[in-house]
């Protein structure tokens, strides 16, 4: 059985103000998460706030990360540094990632690659744009994009995270049906042994409304939460939803 994992992805959002969002959490779930493992990746400047503050059920990432370890990298951020902070996952390969600072997937691989080497447990995410989906070649780019940016591990030490583009920020969710055709064709493209202990996740406008239908699915093992996991009650209500 994969647990069902909830992560939320602050993007560049959050101030010093925004750690109360622990507090908040806590009142929220006084109970804890229930069966759900949680994460959430806030901006770099508020781990270690949030390292010191998060309840114990929430575990720390980053968004993005170094291929390098070390060096003349002005403004990087590298695998180790993070797992330093107690960081347990970090996002390789965002859509954001790909588009606004050109990464490809082998740049995406090397990411997923130093992050595993630092202990870290990437999750590694893929999506197609909507030309690509109205053009029927959606399952195609994305199990492309997968296989390119995979790196060789042992089975279980990383996440997928499948998000359309045009899910992204825009309110419009892919219907369950669909993102649950497009989990199984990932879990069918990965290699030998991975299939059944790799937890995929679906990121896309989730939302307290549709994450119990989502995450019904057979092949939906979490969500990766942006706009949502901002707002302490609706990301709380996420964790809870369906259970
Ligand atoms: P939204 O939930 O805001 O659509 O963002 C999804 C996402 O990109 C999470 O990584």
């Amino acid at each position: 059985m994969r647990q069902t994992l909830i992560v939320g992805n602050w993007k560049m959002n959050g101030l010093t103000a925004d750690l109360a969002w622990s507090e908040a959490m806590i009142a929220a779930l006084p109970d804890g998460p229930g069966v759900r493992a949680v994460a959430l990746c806030p901006p770099f400047t508020l781990i270690s706030s949030f390292a010191a503050r998060l309840p114990g059920w929430i575990s720390l990432g980053g968004q993005d990360c170094a291929t390098a370890v070390s060096g003349a990298h002005t403004g990087d951020v590298s695998a180790p540094m993070l797992a330093d902070l107690g960081c347990r996952y970090v996002i390789a390969g965002h859509s954001e990632r790909r588009a606004d600072h050109g990464e490809a997937d082998a740049v995406v691989r090397s990411k997923a690659e130093a992050a595993l080497k630092a202990g870290l447990t990437p999750i590694l995410c893929v999506g197609e744009t909507l030309e690509e989906r109205e053009s029927g070649a959606a399952e195609a780019v994305v199990t492309a994009q997968l296989e390119a940016s995979l790196p060789e591990c042992e089975p279980g030490s990383l996440v997928i995270a499948y998000e359309p583009v045009w899910a992204i920020g825009t309110g419009r969710t892919a219907s369950a049906a669909d993102a649950q055709a497009m989990h199984r064709a990932l879990r069918s493209a990965l290699p030998g042994g991975h299939g059944d202990v790799t937890a995929i996740l679906y990121g896309g406008s989730v939302k307290p409304a549709n994450a119990a239908e989502l995450l019904a699915q057979d092949d939906i093992d979490g969500a990766l939460v942006g706009g949502a996991s901002l707002k302490a009650e609706d990301f709380a209500a996420i964790i809870a939803a369906g259970q």
